[in-house]
């Protein structure tokens, strides 16, 4: 089986679903976001506020390169990762791209209280959620699989991708 790319906006359970799914398929799981972390030894909020999203995006399309080279993976991406071509192309190279979706409200929900995410660590992050997830929806809609999360557990939502991922390699090839 191919490598599993998951996208989707903050929030959306990338991260949790990403790891119960690479011990389900016995993968190895890779967090795009952590793996900037370690290569800058900053905070992703700290790197947006040094140097500034432009820079985040170059580490984060240098990190997205490097990492999908590799096989038997899992491979979580940030929230806006697939607003670059190059991103996709890149992780679609040796796998299959997952989004998984979520209302505002839920993604506003699920989000409270997290200082992590600087681009929704605003006064009204439910109309910046909106504002980001209308001008991101063609980008996410892109995916080769389209899983809603909502009302359901990380369990659930990692079952229906493998449910999901048989289906579409049946019908691909
Ligand atoms: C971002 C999402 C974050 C992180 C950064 C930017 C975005 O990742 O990459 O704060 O642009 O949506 P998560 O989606 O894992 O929160």
């Amino acid at each position: 089986m191919k490598n599993i790319a998951l996208t989707g906006f903050m929030g959306t359970g990338k991260t949790e679903v990403g790891r119960i799914l690479a011990k389900r398929l016995g993968y190895i799981f890779v967090d795009v976001d952590s793996e900037i972390e370690k290569k800058r030894n900053m905070k992703i909020t700290e790197i947006f506020k040094l140097d500034g999203e432009p820079a985040f995006r170059e580490i984060e399309e240098e990190t997205i390169g490097a990492v999908s080279g590799g096989d038997r993976l899992v491979i979580s991406t940030g929230g806006g990762a697939v607003m670059r071509q190059k991103n996709m192309d890149n992780l679609r190279k040796k796998g299959i791209i997952v989004c998984l979706a979520a209302s505002a409200a839920t993604i506003m929900h699920r989000t409270r209280g997290s200082k992590d995410r600087p681009l929704i660590n605003v006064e009204d992050p439910l109309a910046r959620i909106k504002e980001l997830l209308a001008v991101r929806q063609p980008f996410y809609e892109q995916a080769d699989i389209m899983v809603d999360t909502e009302s359901k557990s990380p369990v659930q939502i990692a079952d229906e991708i493998i449910e999901e991922m048989k289906a579409y390699e049946k019908s691909n090839g």
